[in-house]
């Protein structure tokens, strides 16, 4: 949510290389953006309405520079316009930033400023912080006004702010990733590694209450709560720039898609210590929560169903944001396990926090390893899916379903057998991910494309699956969809069911096969059309989508061809399927 970018080193092509740098974070948020870059006077700025990456550097040349920094946004405060755009700064210019979380407490300082005689333009929050800094100075240097600022702050934040006076770029940061990459004398800060990792590999984590100051071609890290220096160690990503690009393909969603041949494996070959370690918690836990949001939220509840089915273990789930409602019944002996891709998702974190206050072990199943989440967690189950940069989510979700069927496979003393199954599921989705298979869903995404509604309907494992289905759909073809349990549609739902409407049946070769089918029949006899996700045809079915056999892993077969035809219905659309409208990949705001 918000993509942060800055250059502070030799080269002379900063506000270029920040612009490029923010179009590989552009997932992150994508309704407007802006540049800020230091000339030997000033700081000049530019914003614009709208995507990054319509803006061709090399049709629209950019002044040189040596610093620069950049934001593209996802809207909370104030509409999209250029105005609410970043990066934002005092009247004269004298102090600029960009900003990524939201700054609670900002209505109350902001009105305290005005009686300063503050004049603002926009309707953020992000432009009280520069204010509140350009305050802090009239007694203090940069470094400390911004200190005392972050004091006041009540929020979640990761800024960047620089100066007219000095040549220091300081990011500081609060529950917002923020990373800092180190090359040869220069230096670069981003909320995500992707956006330098075409000059540098090696990076410092920046820990919430930390500070990065960088003057010329000195860096070092402040704690903000004592002021003390922090001696921080370089780390070297293993990531290729290649793997965050899109190659051959016309977008990440399908190139993900199409991953999921290797990215499976890769997540069934986890450290065996890991899992046992993990399965070994669950075991002992009095209490084993699950929190995720979104389509995270989404696998978390088939691990209800996967631990209730394979390893007879009753596992509670809640979205992270209605958590804090359950907190009452954590203790010592409750066990949180956290799911993200990111790693960054607010509600999640917040989920975490309450938990620690009660003395809980959180245990996380996370794409993003060098993530705010992995880092305060006891155990770190890597997905290893690599960058997913679509904003729906589609190779991590099938990471960590898998790396949760192994979970409740080894909480029964099967992680073998669970290894086998899944290994065998690898082989069979490699096989079924062809062009053939694309071809012939396109043909029903060509038949339904222009539809108002349409639904999805699972039981068991594959009812959360109906509802990750819903939000795949309603992310990137915009169509109104909505995911049912096969049982639960005569209860209103089977009222909205006209002559036509395409219904999803999501059927695995299970104990809910017939039911599911006899719920598919209901649906049929009411005028619905019906597309079977199945590993067998049956005649209630106007359309047949194979999926392999997988016995306790239909949930990940069965979503693949949904992801396929989300995608082809968003081309058919003619939506971006990558940047769809008002969502944004990761989001750090509650
Ligand atoms: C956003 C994304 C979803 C994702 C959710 C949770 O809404 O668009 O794809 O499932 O956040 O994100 P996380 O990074 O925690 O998995």
């Amino acid at each position: 949510m918000c993509g942060i970018f800055a250059y502070h080193g030799h080269r002379k092509n900063a506000p270029e290389l920040v612009v490029e740098g923010l179009k590989l974070l552009e997932y992150r948020g994508y309704d407007s953006w802006g540049i800020a870059y230091k000339t030997e006077k000033d700081i000049e700025i530019l914003k614009r309405v709208g995507k990054i990456s319509d803006f061709d550097t090399k049709k629209e040349k950019l002044p040189e520079a040596s610093l620069a920094i950049g934001h593209t946004r996802w809207a909370t405060h104030g509409g999209v316009n250029q105005k609410n755009a970043h990066p934002h700064f005092t009247e004269e210019k004298d102090i600029v930033l960009i900003h990524n979380g939201i700054f609670e407490n900002y209505l109350e300082i902001k009105k305290y400023l005005e009686k300063q005689g503050h004049k603002f333009k926009s309707e953020t929050d992000t432009e009280v912080i520069a204010h509140l800094v350009e305050e802090h100075m009239k007694t203090h240097t940069f470094e400390d006004a911004i200190k005392l600022a972050t004091k006041e702050i009540v929020g979640r934040y990761a800024l960047v702010i620089i100066n007219k006076e000095s040549e220091k770029t300081i990011g500081v940061r609060k529950g917002s990733p923020l990373i800092v990459g180190v090359g040869n004398k220069e230096f670069f800060i981003a909320s995500d590694i992707p956006a330098f990792l075409n000059y540098t590999n090696k990076v410092n984590y920046l820990d919430d209450d930390q500070m990065v100051i960088i003057e010329g071609n000195k860096i070092k890290f402040i704690n903000t709560t004592n002021n003390d220096e922090i001696k921080k160690r370089l780390v070297e990503i293993n990531w290729k720039p290649e793997s965050a690009e899109k190659g051959k393909y016309p977008h990440f969603m399908i190139k993900e898609i199409m991953e999921q041949k290797e990215t499976l494996a890769k997540a069934i070959e986890q450290d065996p210590k890991n899992i046992e370690e993990l399965a070994k918690a669950i075991k002992k836990a009095y209490g084993t929560y699950i929190v995720g949001c979104g389509t995270a939220g989404k696998v978390g509840m088939v691990g209800e169903y996967l631990f209730s089915k394979i390893s007879k273990k009753h596992i509670n789930f809640s979205f992270g944001s209605e958590f804090p409602n359950y907190q009452d019944f954590l203790t010592e002996k409750t066990l949180l396990i956290a799911i993200s891709q990111s790693g960054e998702t607010a509600d999640t974190l917040e989920a975490i926090e309450v938990a620690k206050e009660k003395g809980v072990t959180i245990a996380s199943i996370v794409n993003v390893e060098s993530s705010t989440m992995a880092r305060i967690s006891d155990i770190v189950i890597p997905i290893k899916a690599g960058p997913e940069k679509a904003v729906a989510s589609t190779k991590a979700t099938t990471a960590q379903l898998a790396i949760l069927t192994l979970l409740a496979y080894a909480c029964d003393g099967g992680v073998q057998e669970g290894k086998k199954l899944l290994i065998d599921t690898v082989s069979q989705i490699n096989d079924m991910l062809n062009p053939r298979y694309e071809d012939y869903i396109m043909k029903l995404a060509k038949k339904i494309k222009d539809v108002e509604s349409m639904y999805i309907i699972g039981r068991g494992m594959n009812y959360p699956i109906a509802l990750e289905s819903a939000i795949k759909l309603q992310e990137v073809s915009y169509i109104h969809a909505e995911g049912f349990a096969g049982g639960e549609l005569k209860h209103g739902p089977i009222a909205l069911i006209t002559k036509g409407t395409p219904v999803i049946a999501l059927v695995a070769n299970d104990d809910t096969k017939s039911d599911i089918i006899s719920n598919a029949t209901e649906i049929k006899s009411r005028g619905g059309y019906i597309i079977g996700v199945s590993p067998e045809n049956h005649d209630v079915f106007d359309y047949w989508i194979s999926v392999p056999d997988t016995g306790n892993s239909s949930p990940i077969v069965n979503i693949i061809p949904v992801q396929i035809l989300a995608y082809q219905l968003a081309v058919l659309r003619e939506n971006n399927p990558d940047m769809p409208r008002n969502l944004a990949k990761s989001v750090t705001v509650k």
